[in-house]
C-alpha cells in the first residue's frame, strides 16, 4: 500500500506562495547569462538574497545574511529586465516599479515596499498539484524563460507565460497581451513571467539555461498540463509580477501615438521579455513550504502566522547590494546603458 499512500499525501498538499520582494538591485550584472560580466550587456533590476554579485555560485542560501522578500529564509534572486520611457527629443528614464496593493500592508503606518516584484511558487495551479508531487528545486539550480532574442510576434504568442497588462486600475488582472501595450495605461504596466516547472531531474542548470525545464503552463495561473518522460520532476510554478508605474511619463506621450516604452536591451514591442531565476531558499524551507497546504498570506506574509517566517517591511526595504556597476539608474540618459547599436523603431 505504500504507492497509495504516497499518492494520498501527494493529493493533500496544495501550497501557493504569493510574498513581495522590494528592490535589491538595479544594475548591469547577470550572474546567469553572463558570469563575471561587469557590467553586463543590459540594466536589471533584482529582488532577494544579497548574495546577488557578478559569479555567484554555489549553496545561495548559505551565502545571503538579507533578503527584500517577506520570506526571511528566501535568499534567491529574481529578476527581469528594466522599462525605459523614450521621449520624443531621444532621451530615456527608468519607469519605477511599485508593489502589489495587496502586499505588505501591515497597518496605515508601515512603509511599502520599495520598488521590487511579486513572486509566486503555486504546485500545478493554485488549488491542487494534480496529484503529482512538487519537488523543490536544489542549491545551485538556475534557469531563464524567454530571450531578449526573440523577434516576432509569432514566437511571443507561443510563450504563454511571458504577457503583460494594462493595468486600468492596481487591481487589473486578465486582458494580457505578448506585446507591450501600445494606448497609456492608467495605472501602468504589469510584466508577467511563468517559468516552467518540468525539470530532467539531473542538471541544476544547461548551457543555454532552459534545457534543463521543459515548460507546459499555459500561463494566466491556469492548471499546467503534465510533465513529459524527458522532464519528468514536478517542481514548484515560479511566476513573477512586475508593476511598472508609467503615470509621471503620461503627458509626455509622443505626439504621433507611437509606443514610447522599452526595455533595457532596445525592445519596444515587448516580445523578447525574459526572467531569470537563481535558487537560494535556505535548507529544506522551500520543501516545507510546498509540502504544506497554506495559500498566500496563511503561508506567513507579513503580521500571518504560517509555515515559514517572516519579516516586516522595513526590514525588506533595508537589504541591498554595494553596487559593482556604477551607473546612473535614476536621472535622463542621452542613451540606453550598454546599447550603442542605433534603436530599431518601428512605426
Ligand atoms: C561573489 O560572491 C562570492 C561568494 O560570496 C565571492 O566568492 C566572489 O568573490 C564574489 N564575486 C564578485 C565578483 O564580487
Ligand atoms: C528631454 O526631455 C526631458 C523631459 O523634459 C528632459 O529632462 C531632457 O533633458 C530632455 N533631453 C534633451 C536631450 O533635451
Ligand atoms: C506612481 O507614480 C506617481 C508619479 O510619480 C506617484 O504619484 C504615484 O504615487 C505612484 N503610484 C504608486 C502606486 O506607487
Ligand atoms: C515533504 O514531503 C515528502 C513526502 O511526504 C517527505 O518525504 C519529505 O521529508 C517532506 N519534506 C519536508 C521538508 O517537509
Amino acid at each position: 500500500m505504500k504507492w497509495l499512500s504516497v499518492l494520498l499525501q501527494a493529493g493533500l498538499s496544495q501550497a501557493a506562495l504569493r510574498f513581495g520582494c522590494s528592490t535589491v538591485s538595479i544594475q548591469r550584472l547577470d550572474p546567469l547569462v553572463e558570469p563575471g560580466a561587469i557590467p553586463s550587456a543590459h540594466v536589471h533590476q533584482i529582488v532577494g538574497g544579497n548574495a546577488f554579485n557578478a559569479t555567484m555560485t554555489g549553496d545561495i542560501g548559505e551565502q545571503g545574511s538579507c533578503t527584500t522578500c517577506a520570506y526571511t529564509e528566501d535568499f534567491s534572486n529574481y529578476w527581469t529586465a528594466v522599462l525605459y520611457f523614450r521621449h520624443e527629443n531621444g532621451s530615456y528614464k527608468r519607469v519605477p516599479q511599485y508593489p502589489n496593493a495587496q502586499l505588505g500592508t501591515e497597518g496605515h503606518d508601515a512603509p511599502d515596499i520599495k520598488g521590487g516584484m511579486t513572486i509566486y511558487y503555486t504546485q500545478k495551479d493554485f488549488n491542487g498539484n494534480g496529484d503529482k508531487y512538487i519537488t523543490a528545486f536544489q542549491p545551485g539550480f538556475r534557469m531563464t524563460v524567454g530571450s531578449p532574442t526573440t523577434n516576432t510576434l509569432e514566437a511571443a504568442k507561443a510563450n504563454k507565460g511571458l504577457r503583460y497588462t494594462c493595468l486600468q486600475t492596481i487591481l487589473t488582472r486578465g486582458s494580457e497581451t505578448p506585446d507591450l501595450p501600445k494606448k497609456p495605461c492608467p495605472a501602468g504596466i504589469m510584466a508577467i513571467h511563468h517559468f516552467p516547472a518540468c525539470w530532467d531531474g539531473k542538471n541544476l542548470d544547461s548551457p543555454d539555461h532552459q534545457s534543463h525545464m521543459y515548460n507546459t503552463n499555459l500561463g494566466a495561473f491556469l492548471e499546467a498540463g503534465p510533465c513529459p518522460a524527458s522532464h519528468p520532476v514536478r517542481m514548484p510554478q515560479l511566476a513573477y509580477e512586475t508593476m511598472w508605474n508609467t503615470t509621471q511619463f503620461d503627458d509626455m506621450w509622443p505626439k504621433d501615438g507611437s509606443q514610447p516604452f522599452v526595455w533595457s536591451y532596445s525592445d519596444n514591442l515587448g516580445y523578447g521579455t525574459h526572467a531569470d531565476y537563481v535558487f537560494g531558499w535556505k535548507g529544506d524551507s522551500l520543501q516545507r513550504a510546498m509540502n504544506d497546504s497554506c495559500m498566500f498570506h496563511a503561508c506567513g506574509s507579513p503580521g500571518a502566522q504560517g509555515i515559514l517566517k517572516t519579516q516586516t517591511v522595513a526590514e525588506m526595504n533595508e537589504c541591498a547590494v554595494q553596487n559593482t556597476v556604477t551607473e546612473d539608474t535614476e536621472g535622463w540618459l542621452s542613451e540606453l546603458p550598454g546599447q550603442k547599436m542605433p534603436m530599431k523603431f518601428t512605426a
